[in-house]
């Protein structure tokens, strides 16, 4: 990243319903910035990063991580797992990378337990409820006891006569309304109570107050590049609700997530695929339940990264995305997967919604709504043409760049980035760019 000067703190996040490739431009770009923040979601996100010939799939550590020397930060916006986060540290350190020292967890980040996924049978397996499909991590259940005002968070943990006393109430609580309710199942909460005793000992070198740290790092002149994990579909304010994470995946969450105030922010960058995808419930307008979308699942390999679910796949939303750039205002926007539509003639991309004879101009609020809306679509000619790998924009073929130049019309945002492959080469900056000036711009020398 040599040529480049920093500049301010950016947010990168999901414009879709997750799984958009934001891993893989959080790790790229990370090396332009001092520090890398996640501030929401847990062990639900999966993000992957391929760097040669190594594969890592990170769930709640910043995908930044894996530079050298690069600070990362978990968020108090995050719902923390310690078996997950421990087990994603080791993995990571016998792959040679540097954790410790480098990774700060927030004080105020809330803790998962093993009754968290116990609970999340409420929602996914009980008579009468509709199941959303969630990662079963238990991730709704412990931001259920966060906004419950019950939660027990990093802090609380790390203090030991604090920490028995409400992990004994909460959980007692718990059993009360599994037993009532016919979801519970036999748990010995001693010793889980004296495994996350172990757990606290391990994480205690990490945790910081990471607002302070983060606030003091900017005052210094330092940078951070702020990664969201899910998308803006999933939502819990603007998402397909109820068919969403329990977390605040939009820009406005960066803040919120991290105690890092919105006059600090400089920008935010909306991920895309050169398509969409889904995985779990809900409403999907653009889905292609027919051959084409087997392809692009096959193409793709759109498959979860957490629970190798097969994901949904469809068409590039144009009214989806209009609607997730007004909520997290985009600068720019990066279109991951251009590859994986290499061998189609026609791409469909849907250009509007519309009930019966009305055109449906905002993004209905409710489920029954959505899944009312029948999608407009507009046929862009393919390039039938190899692009997996291409790294400059010129060396796309011409129709490649006109389906670009579609998006961006129809989007109303710059497409300042494409991703052609994996790999953190077989990526396009696109010169001049509102995006190249946001990640870091060239030096005049
Ligand atoms: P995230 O959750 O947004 O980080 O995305 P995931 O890691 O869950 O899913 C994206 C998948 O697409 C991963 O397997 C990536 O390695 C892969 N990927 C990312 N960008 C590209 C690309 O431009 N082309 C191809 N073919 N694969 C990509
Ligand atoms: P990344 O960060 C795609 C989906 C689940 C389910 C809904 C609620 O890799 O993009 P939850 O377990 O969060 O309560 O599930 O949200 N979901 C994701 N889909 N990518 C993710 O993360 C997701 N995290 C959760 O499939 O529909
Ligand atoms: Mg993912």
């Amino acid at each position: 990243m040599n040529g480049f000067v920093k500049m301010g703190n950016v947010i990168i996040l999901g414009s879709q319903w997750g799984d958009e490739g934001k891993g893989k431009i959080v790790d790229l770009f990370s090396a332009r910035f001092d520090i890398v923040a996640r501030y929401q979601g847990g062990h639900n996100a999966g993000h992957t990063v391929v760097v040669g010939d190594k594969k890592f799939v990170l769930k709640l550590i910043p995908s930044g991580i894996l530079h050298a020397g690069k600070k990362a930060v978990i968020g108090n916006g995050l719902v923390i797992d310690p078996a997950a986060l421990l087990g994603e540290i080791d993995a990571l350190e016998s792959a040679g990378v540097e954790v410790r020292g480098n990774l700060f967890i927030s004080n105020r980040a809330h803790v998962l337990f093993p009754v968290h996924r116990m609970m999340e049978k409420l929602s996914e397996a009980r008579p009468g409820r509709v199941s959303i499909g969630t990662t079963s991590r238990g991730i709704g259940p412990c931001y259920e006891d966060k906004m419950g005002r019950r939660g027990i968070r990093i802090a609380d943990l790390l203090n030991p006569g604090i920490f028995r006393a409400q992990y004994d109430s909460v959980m007692e609580e718990k059993v009360v309304i599994a037993k009532a309710l016919g979801i519970y199942e036999e748990m010995d909460l001693k010793s889980i109570r004296d495994e996350y005793e172990a757990f606290a000992a391990r994480i205690r070198p990490m945790v910081r107050d990471t607002s302070m740290l983060l606030n003091q790092a900017i005052r210094d002149g330092k940078t951070v590049l702020f990664e969201g994990a899910q998308g803006t579909m999933l939502d819990i304010d603007h998402g397909t609700y109820p068919f969403v994470t329990s977390s605040s995946a939009s820009a406005g969450g960066a803040c919120t997530g991290t105690g890092v105030a919105p006059t600090r922010i400089s920008g935010v960058i909306g991920v895309s695929k050169a398509y969409i995808t889904r995985v779990g419930g809900g409403p999907f307008p653009t889905e292609a339940l027919d051959a084409t979308g087997d392809m692009i699942r096959k193409r793709g390999n759109e498959f979860g990264a957490v629970t190798g679910r097969p994901r949904r796949c469809g068409w590039f939303d144009v009214p989806l995305l209009r609607y997730t750039a007004a909520i997290n205002g985009f600068d720019s926007l990066v279109v991951t997967k251009l590859d994986v539509l290499d061998e189609l003639e026609s791409i469909p991309v849907c250009t509007g919604y519309r009930s019966g004879t009305h055109e449906v101009a905002e993004m209905p609020p409710t489920v029954a709504e959505i899944e009312k809306v029948e999608p407009v679509y507009e046929y862009v000619p393919g390039w039938r043409a190899a692009t997996f790998g291409v790294s400059s924009y010129d060396d796309l073929p011409e129709k490649a760049k006109a389906y670009v130049a579609f998006l961006e019309s129809r989007t109303g945002v710059e497409v300042g980035c494409i991703s052609t492959g994996p790999e953190r080469n077989q990526t396009i900056v696109r010169p001049g760019s509102r995006f190249e000036k946001l990640v870091g711009q060239r030096n005049s020398g």
